[in-house]
């Protein structure tokens, strides 16, 4: 067997795949063109959002058998393209999620406290306490966009900061809303109007794109807090700039663009939207998580034997 890891994944999943006794290459960051030139060689790939896995891709990989998504979101993932070669999509839907739900915290706490601009003042020598006052968690509401894994994991830690949590989710039973002390908001137009602070945790589809744009921010409060750790656009760049000039977004903390990796975006002139480059997954935790568990389910799915998350 041979198995192409084309992003990075934890040493310890390496090791796992390499102890199956298949072929790895690791070929990390390889143009294109390449991939698609040698990508008939292989059984597998290990990918994670960063590479394009559409029918082009499909069309070249004759005898790829299985796609492991080394994390959660699949939107790099052409499904039906996937479905159409008979090719087995696996991926790590909860192996990463805590670190996903800390990081839209400390977002949270570090745009509404201003941390990383008083940091970027001290670092340049600066020591001036008046620009850097912030707003406490405190007793404000919270509204979630997707009371899914993530989602749900965010609301039970900001209970923790005695935060009225509110959610929007149309997929979701009645009983997950109660099982998590989750007050259900019925149509994100009332999620939006009673928010101080908002967070989205939806996956990425046609749907949820550009789901929160300037109709929604219009129906808010002045003053709206905002987090993205979800995937970018679904709540659009454009309508975030706009609603900071018009006053009603006055801080928030962006881990995900619609393009990315991303050089250009309306946000990156916005002071008080605090930007990171994709890394709510990135901790030692869930990265060890999310590569042993591909690596058993890339090998469990050539073998033919029954995978959990295909
Ligand atoms: C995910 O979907 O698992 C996260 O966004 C992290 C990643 O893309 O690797």
């Amino acid at each position: 067997m041979k198995i192409i890891v084309a992003e990075k994944i934890s040493d310890k999943g390496m090791e796992v795949l390499q102890a199956s006794g298949a072929q790895v290459d690791l070929k990390l960051k390889i143009p294109r063109e390449e991939l698609l030139a040698i990508i008939p060689d292989y059984d597998a790939i290990v990918v994670r959002s960063a590479t394009k896995i559409d029918e082009e891709f499909f069309a070249h990989a004759a005898n790829v058998k299985v796609v492991g998504r080394a994390g959660n979101g699949v939107d790099n993932i052409d499904m039906t393209a996937a479905t159409k070669h008979g090719v087995i999509v696996v991926n790590t839907p909860d192996a990463n999620s805590v670190s996903a739900a800390e990081h839209t915290i400390g977002l949270m706490l570090a745009s509404s406290r201003k941390s990383p601009q008083a940091n970027t003042a001290m670092k340049n020598r600066i020591w001036d306490r008046s620009p850097f006052t912030g707003t406490e968690l405190y007793r404000k509401t919270v509204g979630i966009v997707g009371l899914g894994r993530i989602g749900a994991l965010v609301a039970t830690r900001l209970q923790a900061f005695d935060m009225k949590v509110i959610a929007y989710d149309p997929y979701i039973a009645d009983s997950r809303f109660e099982k998590f002390g989750v007050e259900k908001k019925e149509t994100l137009a009332e999620l939006m109007q009673e928010a101080d602070f908002l967070t989205v945790h939806t996956p990425k589809t046609k749907e949820t794109l550009g789901m929160i744009g300037k109709e929604q921010f219009s129906l808010a409060k002045k003053g709206l807090h905002i987090v993205n750790c979800a995937r970018g656009g679904i709540i659009d760049e454009e309508a975030i700039a706009w609603a900071v000039t018009e006053g009603i977004v006055v801080a928030g903390g962006v881990d995900v663009l619609q393009d990315e990796p991303a050089t250009t975006s309306p946000l990156f002139d916005l002071e008080h939207i605090i930007q990171t480059p994709h890394i709510g997954a990135d901790t030692v935790e869930a990265q060890d998580n999310v590569g042993v568990s591909i690596a058993h389910e890339v090998l469990s799915a050539l073998r033919g034997e029954v995978v959990p998350n295909a």
